[in-house]
């Protein structure tokens, strides 16, 4: 019994690991993705030797557009650095530079009012989910989209991929990153209005919604992140308003866009499993909270809708009633 009981815990451990590898853990992330090739001879892969030999760029190149790509997705800039510096013992020339230069920063403040021009502000545009822009809103018709030119690009510093859907709110662009950093750029020149950083990657797409706070009301946008964590920040300054751990569960993670409605914020969140997909829906205000269990289908992407008094949730397997 004894002996079980061990090794229940050290299965655990090992399944722990994961999430127990700081950003900047180089051999625990080698260990975890790299090792049971580069040092089981597996045919062609550099041995850890001629990987020792390299130089980090060269490593980090192999993960960032090269041959490793898939081996290392999923990882912040700063882990694929940490594990390229571990695997060859020396240190990258230039530091990592994750925070938008000076230059990139808009020159002056400007209102920030979300009814403003075109909106795209939240996943599913409205609360039926529609995913519908009609050309008034957009301010352009199906004829014009052959004669778009690009107007400007934006590089998210230390970022490989964006995965959430931009939010378009109030002459703005919200868009979360790998990383956590989570921008509102300007919709008209690209400059960086403002920063957030969430404490884990942000792949949901941010919401705008006005709501009251003890100094009033606020414009805010709610952003999920892969940690479990749904905050409000001032969507004009960047500022913080609140920050909640949604669920507890040590995979718990938000990837459905938080959809707010009549003073309610409704945040699909994935389990990291299979089964057991959460919905939690809670008062912004006050903080208090339900939560809703339902298995099937992962919550990628998902989007909450309302029809009369039921939320309907859109999942990878179709749509699930509450
Ligand atoms: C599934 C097995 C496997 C895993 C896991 C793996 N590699 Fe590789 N790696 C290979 C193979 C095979 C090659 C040779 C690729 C080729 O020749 O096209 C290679 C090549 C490389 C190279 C050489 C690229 C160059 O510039 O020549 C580097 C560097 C490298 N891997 C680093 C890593 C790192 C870092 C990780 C962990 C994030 C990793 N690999 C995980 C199999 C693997």
């Amino acid at each position: 019994m004894r002996l079980r009981s061990r090794v229940i815990v050290l299965a655990s451990l090992v399944f722990l690991l994961p999430i127990a590898a700081a950003a900047d853990d180089g051999p625990t992330l080698y260990k975890q993705l790299c090792e049971s090739c580069h040092e089981a001879g597996t045919e062609r892969a550099p041995s850890r030797d001629v990987l020792r030999a390299m130089t980090p760029e060269r490593v980090l190149t192999a993960m960032e557009t090269g041959p490793m790509l898939s081996m290392a997705a999923g990882r912040t800039g700063v882990e694929r650095r940490a594990i390229a510096e571990f695997v060859t013992g020396k240190s990258f020339a230039q530091a990592l530079s994750t925070t938008p230069s000076p230059q990139s920063m808009c020159k002056a403040g400007g209102e920030f009012n979300p009814l403003a021009g075109p909106r795209w502000s939240a996943w599913g545009v409205n609360t039926s989910n529609t995913r519908y822009q009609d050309a008034a809103m957009a301010g352009l018709t199906a004829a014009d989209v052959p004669r778009l030119r690009v107007k400007w690009a934006f590089a998210f510093p230390g970022e490989l991929s964006v995965d959430s859907q931009p939010t378009v709110a109030g002459g703005r662009v919200f868009a979360g990153t790998q990383s956590g950093a989570v921008y509102a750029l300007d919709a008209a020149s690209g400059c960086v209005r403002w920063m957030f950083q969430a404490a884990a990657a942000v792949r949901a797409a941010v919401s705008v919604g006005r709501i009251d706070t003890r100094s009033g009301q606020r414009l805010a946008a709610f952003i999920g992140d892969r940690s479990g964590n749904v905050y409000a920040v001032d969507a004009g300054s960047g500022e913080l308003l609140w920050k909640r751990l949604v669920d507890d569960f040590p995979f718990a993670r938000v990837t459905g866009s938080p959809t707010f409605h009549n003073g309610r914020l409704y945040v699909g969140v994935a389990s990291g499993e299979d089964a057991n997909q959460l919905l939690i829906s809670f008062h912004h205000q006050y903080g208090s909270h339900s939560s809703i269990t339902h298995p099937g289908g992962g919550l990628r992407d998902a989007g909450t809708r309302r029809q009369g008094h039921r939320v309907l949730i859109s999942n990878e397997v179709g749509h699930v009633t509450h």
